[in-house]
């Protein structure tokens, strides 16, 4: 594994994705060690623009015009990316795994297109480990409602989510090794030990 990994944080809404990427840059910063942290879509200021279109709720967009959003969102944080890869430590929250899994396995956009334009995209710049968080049906439902506000992607029904969920899963299972499942329904310090643990193996 690189000196340098990049790693991601996954998982549908609610999963406790962004708690754990935030604990552990909270605990990278608190020890010195120079890391990266960004969002997608969003990151780089032009990304952050595109979020804001497609999460609008004032937004209406097919979901193909979705899926181009969300890999023009990617493109504008390429430079970033590449400009830190292997140099720091670069901690994503949600990444290619997102685009196959809501796209596709959530919407059924073909996974051809979408491998292409990602590996058009990204060519060299890989993946080291993924946190993949996962969440029963019903902890969501009720996570959810305690949101103040909710955005266009909070909206669908719970079976798109569960289609979303199991094709994080199958993804993981590909390659288990270099992913770590996150059991959001169990104690949450339990959960932030393990994250910290396994983060401190992969630097
Ligand atoms: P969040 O990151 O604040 O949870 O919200 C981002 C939403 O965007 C979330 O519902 C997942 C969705 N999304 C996709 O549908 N495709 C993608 O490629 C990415 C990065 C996110």
């Amino acid at each position: 594994m690189s000196k340098k990994p990049v790693i991601v944080f996954e998982g549908i809404e609610c999963s406790g994705k962004s708690y754990h990427i935030n604990n552990v840059s909270r605990y990278l910063k608190k020890n010195k060690i120079d890391h990266i942290k960004i969002r997608e879509p969003g990151g780089s200021d032009n990304s952050e623009k595109i979020r804001k279109l497609i999460l609008s709720n004032k937004s209406s967009f097919n979901k193909e015009t979705d899926l181009l959003l969300y890999l023009a969102a990617r493109s504008e944080n390429v430079n970033l990316l590449k400009k830190h890869y292997k140099k720091k430590i670069i901690l994503i929250d949600r990444f290619v795994d997102s685009t196959i899994a809501y796209q596709h396995y959530g919407l059924g956009i073909n996974l051809e297109l979408i491998k292409s334009v990602n590996n058009h995209l990204l060519k060299k710049f890989n993946v080291d480990f993924t946190f993949l968080n996962i969440v029963s049906k019903k902890n969501m439902i009720k996570r959810l409602k305690l949101r103040k506000s909710l955005n266009r992607y909070d909206k669908f029904n719970n079976k798109f989510y569960e289609n979303v969920q199991k094709g994080f899963i199958k993804l993981a299972k590909t390659k288990i090794r270099k992913y770590k499942i996150i059991n959001s329904n169990l104690d949450r310090s339990y959960n932030k030990f393990l994250v910290l643990d396994k983060m401190n193996k992969l630097i």
